[in-house]
């Protein structure tokens, strides 16, 4: 693991970056939920921390700080991500973020620290779920990409996912042993998945509320059929890998690296 620090001219795109533009605006949607949960995970990192040995667990507080400072950079552009968006015909998509983050905070401070891992591990282990669909063309396919800035920054990202997608399995492990951890994935990991899946989706609502404002019923109609069609083809990509939480002995160490992995990586070395 390293961190990198690649720039994107994310201010310059446009929202509908790619030649699908509803597959691009669930995409867009999706947008929300990186800043919040990437703060959100870097304090239960930290209150992790507080659990482990110095000595005893050198390394994995090592890749836990290597962790945070990747997240720490994802959040960063992403959130430019966000602002392109806020001054782009999407000004109330900031109120999304805060929703999600809302709900976040209170998970913070009312929930103990393994509920905590255990959803931030639901997260985690969708990085390398999707990695393949991401890193190796079907989700650029899908949204009609043509080497945008918005799909370089998510292709970076979820090749830094696949990068660290062991971090928070494996504090999960340490900390509460390799049954509980499979009790908390399979729970509070399912719960959240959907449970930012839903943010996501009143995200996806309201961008394209604003998108059809001007549009024809003839118009609204046909867009509202290639926005169902993105939203299955984006259910069909991670498919099958989604299930992996759900067998007892899932190592995401031993998922195999997507065929585009090493390429994207060594684009910001
Ligand atoms: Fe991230
Ligand atoms: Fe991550």
């Amino acid at each position: 693991m390293e961190i990198r620090f690649p720039t994107f001219d994310i201010a310059g795109a446009s929202p509908h970056w790619g030649d699908n533009v509803e597959a691009c605006t669930v995409i867009n949607a999706g947008g929300i939920i990186p800043p919040p949960i990437e703060r959100y995970l870097i304090k239960v990192m930290r209150l992790a921390k507080k659990e482990l040995d110095p000595v005893a667990d050198a390394d994995l507080l090592d890749d836990m700080a290597m962790f945070n400072k990747q997240e720490g950079q994802h959040f960063k552009l992403h959130a430019e991500y966000l602002d392109m968006l806020a001054a782009n015909g999407y000004p109330r998509i900031k109120e999304y973020e805060a929703a999600f983050e809302a709900d976040l905070d209170e998970f913070l401070a009312t929930k103990d620290l393994d509920w905590n891992l255990g959803y931030g591990e639901g997260f985690e282990s969708s990085g390398p779920a999707l990695a393949s669909g991401w890193l190796d063309g079907p989700i650029q396919e899908l949204c009609g990409d043509h080497g945008s800035e918005i799909m370089r920054l998510w292709m970076w990202h979820l090749a830094e996912e696949f990068e660290h997608r062991s971090v928070v399995h494996d504090v999960l492990h340490r900390l509460y042993g390799d049954d509980r951890a499979f009790e908390l994935r399979t729970t509070v990991g399912e719960f959240a998945r959907g449970h930012y899946g839903d943010h996501a989706a009143k995200a996806a609502a309201y961008l394209f509320e604003v998108d059809r404002e001007s549009m024809t019923e003839d118009e609204v109609a046909a867009s509202t059929e290639r926005e169902m069609a993105a939203w299955v083809a984006l259910g069909t990509i991670g498919g099958d890998n989604f299930g992996w939480i759900h067998q007892r002995d899932y190592d995401p160490a031993k998922v195999p690296e997507p065929a585009g992995y090493s390429a994207v990586l060594a684009q910001y070395a």
